[in-house]
């Protein structure tokens, strides 16, 4: 009972940009809802979604987080350019290193988040959808990092989380020509996980995470967990942390479970614990 008024104050919080919905599978679908200006991205909005992704981690009965933009034009097409005018350097720092904040907010979700997108995933925008754990995106949806154009470079984690994800040789072209790509050649790249037709994009992304939620729930937070982690340090360290995790396992519930399940040849039945 305590949990179902926890998910529904979720649903129904005040926020201006954001809109939440939590469906019965306990997967919070959180729309980012600013139509006239593309869903970019101004001071408001990356604090609603700081606010959002704290709260919604929250709730025992969120399982996971599907991030997206509203209407079918943009996931969202960058940090509000209209707040740049005039804007000193100390304060663009201080923007970028919220934003990043904020990015890393989210990447640090213990339940999976999943970035649904739909159309323009530009600058600030895919920098958000690349602090996700996923990435499922509708044929489409146009990608890329087009600040150079405007006289800078991104500014939310998006040259460090390109390299990453993509490889250096890809972040540097896409960062140095501004270019939008398609959502075939961002999956070639390893950028996105999933490319979809636009009316499949809903089914696709809840199926992917279908196959995330019947797994044992500890278990996939801490692999996000030390996936997350290892992505900061070397190998040696990075193994350390995952030896750590992987024994921790082993006092959980869900481990214990898991293993009987599979030597009685029956499905388990994780309970989070
Ligand atoms: N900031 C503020 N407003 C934006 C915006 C943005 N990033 N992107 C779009 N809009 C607004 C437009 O100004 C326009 O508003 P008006 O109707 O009031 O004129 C409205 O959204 C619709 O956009 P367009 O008329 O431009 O639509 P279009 O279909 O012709 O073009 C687009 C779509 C190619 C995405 C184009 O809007 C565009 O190039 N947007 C900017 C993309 C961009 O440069 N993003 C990077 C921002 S910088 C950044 O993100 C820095 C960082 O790393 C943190």
């Amino acid at each position: 009972m305590e949990q179902e008024e926890a998910v529904a104050s979720a649903e129904s919080e005040d926020y201006r940009f954001l809109q939440v919905e939590v469906d019965e599978a306990g997967i919070a679908w959180l729309s980012i809802h600013r139509p006239k200006a593309l869903n970019a991205l101004n001071s408001e909005v990356i604090e609603e979604l700081r606010d959002a992704f704290v709260e919604l981690v929250s709730y025992e009965d969120v399982r996971a987080i599907v991030l997206t933009g509203s209407g079918d034009k943009a996931f969202v097409a960058g940090a509000d350019i209209s707040e740049f005018v005039g804007m000193p350097p100390h304060e663009a720092r201080a923007l970028s290193q919220t934003g990043q904040e904020v990015m890393a907010t989210i990447e640090a979700s213990p339940v999976p988040v999943v970035a649904m997108i739909q159309g323009f995933a530009l600058g600030g925008g895919l920098e958000l959808a690349m602090a996700c754990h996923l990435r499922v995106a509708s044929t489409a949806a146009k990608l890329g990092l087009p600040e150079v154009g405007l006289g800078l470079i991104p500014g939310f984690g998006g040259t460090q989380r390109l390299s990453r994800l993509a490889s250096p040789g890809v972040a540097r072209e896409w960062i140095m020509t501004g270019e939008m790509y398609s959502a075939e050649e961002a999956y070639r790249v390893g950028l996105v996980n999933r490319v979809v037709a636009p009316e499949e994009l809903r089914d696709a992304t809840v199926q992917l995470l279908k196959s995330v939620l019947k797994r044992g729930p500890v278990a996939v937070a801490t692999a996000l967990d030390v996936i997350r982690r290892g992505l900061e340090v070397g190998q040696t360290e990075g193994e350390n942390i995952e030896a750590d995790a992987f024994g921790i396992l082993f006092a959980t519930e869900d481990q214990t479970e898991g293993a009987k399940a599979f030597l009685e040849k029956r499905k388990p039945e994780f309970q989070g614990r």
